[in-house]
């Protein structure tokens, strides 16, 4: 399942024009991300989750990646500067997740515009969802 909700606000998004790096503590893998790539169609193009997801590692994501879950919840320890402002809907998504910290984001949502590398922590408690496939 993937797509984008309809019934939620477009976020404001501002595509990378530049090659980064995402690297994703929990699996000690960093992926260089090239803009240029094709989104997987799972999450908003060019999210974490799609990267997370084109690059093998799958993190969970109930709702198939439209905003309607907190499942796909990580923690932007480097970078969230430069990613896409959260919109209400995915706050109000966010509000059900365990263990908020400022740094948390939906990662089907969460789109870096490839001015900083990223560093992302995917929480514990979904740690054991976390796999490398591929
Ligand atoms: S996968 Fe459901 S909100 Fe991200």
């Amino acid at each position: 399942m993937g797509g984008t909700n309809p019934y939620i606000e477009k976020p404001d998004i501002q595509k990378p024009n530049r090659k980064f790096k995402v690297t994703f503590l929990n699996l000690n893998k960093t992926v260089e991300v090239d803009p240029n790539s094709p989104s997987c169609g799972t999450g908003l193009p060019g999210s974490l989750l799609d990267i997370a997801l084109s690059s093998g590692i799958d993190i969970d994501h109930a709702c198939g990646g439209v905003c309607a879950c907190s499942t796909c919840h990580v923690w932007v320890k480097q970078g969230l500067a430069s990613c896409s402002q959260p919109t209400d809907a995915e706050n109000d998504m966010l509000d059900l997740a365990p263990d908020l910290k400022p740094s948390s984001r939906l990662s089907c949502q969460c789109v870096p515009n490839g001015n900083e590398d990223i560093i992302v922590e995917i929480p514990a408690w979904n740690r054991n969802l976390v796999r490398e496939g591929h």
